[in-house]
């Protein structure tokens, strides 16, 4: 399987003209890799214009959210059906940024869902805002995975990606990184979860990501110990170099 290496420019950069420079960059070696997909999700506004810039299937855009609507009086939402009228192929669906500003786990549902009617994949982002002793994180995470995918058949399971994401180890103000053992046990809970969720053997093939503070230094770290076969980008997507580093590692991991 090729790793999966997915941008999430959060709402960064400023300017359209900025967003297609560090598109056009990453792009130049990332659609050249042959062990690597990469996904670049800007801000919803830069979409259609990046989407005039792909040049193969190796480097490919995705949203970072969709509305569960097809259409009608949804002030400022954008639908899946939108979405997938540009180039993306790719959503991310409750990242913790969003479940902080009152994304609920039943309107998560709702977005995979309507993400699934459409040639798109939806990444699903999980994680724990804090770990305790007794391990209720534990369960936390793996009720978000059940609740997100409730009413799903198993072969609209078998098309979504999951991404853990620890909120406490993303953004600037993380306190620490996840070590990969630490991602290669939830990891491995995560496909325990899937496999509970479906009988089906295709679940065994969902991709599992890796995201919060990853950069060039600890990447191939995740990549081989962290039992995940791609990774999320935040911050780090943003310096075109720092990323390109990042998706020559994945390449030879
Ligand atoms: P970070 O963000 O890499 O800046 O920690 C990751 C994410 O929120 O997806």
């Amino acid at each position: 399987m090729k790793k999966l290496i997915i941008a999430n420019w959060k709402m960064n950069p400023t300017r359209g003209l900025d967003a297609r420079k560090l598109f056009k960059s990453v792009n130049t070696i990332a659609s050249k890799l042959k062990n690597v997909e990469t996904v670049i999700c800007p801000p919803l506004v830069y979409l259609e214009s990046l989407g005039e810039l792909v040049t193969n299937r190796a480097c490919v855009l995705g949203s970072q959210d969709a509305f569960w609507e097809h259409a009608g009086p949804f002030t400022g939402q954008v639908s899946a059906d939108m979405i997938f009228g540009t180039k993306a192929r790719y959503v991310i669906v409750g990242h913790s940024e969003r479940r902080a500003l009152g994304e609920t786990d039943s309107d998560i549902n709702k977005k995979i869902k309507s993400i699934l009617q459409f040639p798109l994949i939806p990444v699903l982002c999980v994680g724990e805002i804090s770990r305790d002793d007794d391990h209720q994180f534990v369960k936390l995470v793996k009720n978000q995975i059940r609740l997100a995918l409730v009413d799903l058949t198993d072969e609209e399971i078998s098309r979504v990606v999951i991404a853990y994401e620890p909120v406490w180890a993303i953004g600037s103000k993380a306190k620490k990184a996840c070590e990969p053992a630490d991602c290669r046990e939830m990891s491995h809970i995560i496909k325990t979860v899937l496999a509970d969720l479906s009988n089906s053997e295709i679940t065994k093939n969902i991709p599992i990501l890796y995201g919060g503070s990853v950069n060039s230094e600890n990447s191939e770290s995740y990549l081989k110990d962290g039992l995940v076969d791609g990774l999320l980008v935040g911050r780090a997507s943003l310096d075109g170099k720092e990323f390109i580093k990042i998706l020559k590692i994945a390449e030879k991991s």
